[in-house]
């Protein structure tokens, strides 16, 4: 496996398979290209030794928040589950924000992703409740973890 930052082209290569991963889920609307573009610094893809996509995380630093760092997006193609894939990613993701400033990570998740939630608590991020989060009876969980 070889990690690396993401570069603009991969936008075409993890925009095919996220609806996929997710289950048949629409989610690539959620991932318009300028994450690709404007994010590279703390965005991730995991490549095989044949150079497919094994896993990905899409992160950025708070503007509004100067201490704060943001997932957007993480997923691992199903061949490659249940290896420590994700928690390779959020360790790279944590100690690059730490190095930039961050002391906070901050995501979120719909409430039915119950594989999400028990990432997270595995990673240990504290677990709270967004009432109305995303819209009227669009409730999402927040997830919060201080580095230190
Ligand atoms: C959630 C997801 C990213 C986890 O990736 P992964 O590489 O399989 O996770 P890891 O192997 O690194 O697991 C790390 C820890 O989380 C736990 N975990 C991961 N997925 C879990 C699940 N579905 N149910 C329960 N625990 C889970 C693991 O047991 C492990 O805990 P441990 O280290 O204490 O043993 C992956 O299942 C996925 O891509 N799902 C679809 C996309 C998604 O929902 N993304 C998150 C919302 S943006």
């Amino acid at each position: 496996m070889n990690t690396r930052t993401i570069v603009d082209e991969d936008y075409f290569t993890i925009i095919d398979v996220i609806d996929n991963w997710w289950g048949d889920r629409q989610m690539s609307h959620l991932l318009p290209r300028l994450f690709f573009e404007h994010f590279q610094q703390t965005s991730f893809i995991v490549e095989d030794s044949n150079h497919h996509l094994a896993a990905f995380l899409i992160g950025f630093l708070s503007q509004t928040q100067r201490n704060v760092a943001y997932i957007h997006f993480v997923g691992v193609n199903p061949e490659f589950r249940n290896k420590g894939l994700a928690r390779e990613l959020y360790n790279l993701f944590f100690l690059t924000v730490h190095t930039l400033g961050c002391e906070t990570v901050k995501c979120i998740t719909s409430p039915t992703n119950e594989g999400s939630v028990s990432f997270h608590r595995a990673m240990g991020f504290s677990v709270a409740l967004g009432t109305n989060y995303a819209g009227y009876g669009q409730d999402r969980i927040i997830f919060s973890k201080y580095l230190g």
